[in-house]
């Protein structure tokens, strides 16, 4: 008896492995057929409705004492990809080489048809801190001779050229004229507020916000992903009184507005959509959105490189279609 048990174990165990191994492969395939639809389901969240620029009621921007006078904007960057750390570290640049070369031509091309300047503040690098920090340093040397200041990392790429600043600022702020508009237009992701894409009004209190965050050298971190910079403006927007928050801060309801990140599948991008639907929902980039933030990717160019040929395919095709079928017949 024992001895037929014995040899009749391993026996069984061999005629089970196959569907062992075929519910492993099957599991695996259909967990990867469950990553592909949410890939494309998000990519298409603004087919499926999602409004990224709701109401983008005008925004005048002239202030009632000025007459008509029109937003003087700058849309200020970095590239880091030239930057030491200044003491030897090694800095985020492997992520950011060649970054600036791909998506430069974008910004300007899109500056340039706005009317707005474009400013690549690479000289302004403070070498004793990671150059995350500079941003600090480039929105404060170009807030004196414009209105607006638009605070775009340089792993940004403009994917919506139609949309302006003017429409995504009257989107947040609403019908305000300069001198009561708030001073700083934020986003949130899953983590919170994002230090990479934002806008600042010319205002003493900005000014004052700017050397605040500047100082917090406390937050100053060395050689990991992290700089310390998010951090420090996180701090110091949950350490503003609630008045002063109500006043001088708007944080953007929908993420998409004007910081859209990539969905791709990983461990952290599936946990966080499983977690944080909503926030995931309110930030993942998808067609028509004015601008997607490669944030927390390592192949920036690839990914920067691969998004500009998808716009201009996509250019392509609607100058192809137009001509086809002329949207007005005479
Ligand atoms: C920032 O630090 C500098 C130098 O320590 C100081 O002079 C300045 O008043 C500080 N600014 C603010 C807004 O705290
Ligand atoms: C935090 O808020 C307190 C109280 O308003 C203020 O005294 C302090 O200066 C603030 N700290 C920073 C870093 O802004």
């Amino acid at each position: 008896m024992a001895h037929r048990r014995v040899r009749a174990q391993p026996l069984s165990l061999l005629r089970r492995r196959p569907s062992v191994l075929l519910l492993a492969l099957f599991s695996s395939l259909l967990f990867l057929a469950f990553l592909h639809i949410c890939a494309s389901v998000l990519r298409r969240a603004n087919d499926l409705g999602r409004r990224c620029l709701a109401n983008p009621s005008v925004f005048s921007g002239i202030s009632t004492s000025a007459m008509t006078r029109t937003l003087k904007i700058a849309m200020v960057s970095l590239s880091l990809e030239e930057i030491s750390d200044g003491v030897g570290r090694p800095t985020r640049r492997r992520s950011f080489r060649g970054v600036m070369a791909a998506v430069g031509g974008n910004k300007r091309a899109y500056a340039a048809r706005m009317g707005y300047d474009f400013v690549d503040a690479h000289d302004l690098v403070d070498p004793g801190r990671p150059p995350s920090w500079s941003k600090i340093v480039a929105v404060r040397s170009q807030l004196p001779s414009h209105d607006w200041v638009f605070w775009n990392d340089a792993d940004t790429v403009v994917t919506n050229p139609d949309i302006s600043l003017e429409n995504i600022l009257g989107a947040v702020i609403g019908q305000a004229d300069f001198e009561t508009s708030p001073d700083l237009v934020v986003t949130e992701d899953v983590n919170g507020i994002n230090a990479g894409v934002f806008f600042v009004r010319r205002s003493k209190w900005s000014e004052n916000f700017l050397e605040t965050w500047w100082n917090l050298t406390s937050f100053v971190q060395f050689g990991s992903t992290k700089s310390g910079d998010n951090d420090a403006l996180k701090y110091l927007i949950r350490n503003l009184s609630s008045h002063e928050l109500r006043s001088h801060v708007r944080i953007s309801p929908m993420q998409c507005l004007f910081n859209s990140y990539p969905w791709y599948p990983s461990w952290k991008s599936v946990h966080q959509l499983i977690f944080s639907s909503g926030a995931v929902w309110r930030g993942v980039y998808s067609r028509g959105d004015f601008m997607v933030h490669l944030a927390g990717l390592d192949d920036k160019k690839e990914w920067a490189d691969r998004i500009i040929q998808e716009l201009e395919a996509q250019r392509r095709d609607y100058v192809y279609l137009t001509r086809q079928r002329p949207l007005y017949t005479p």
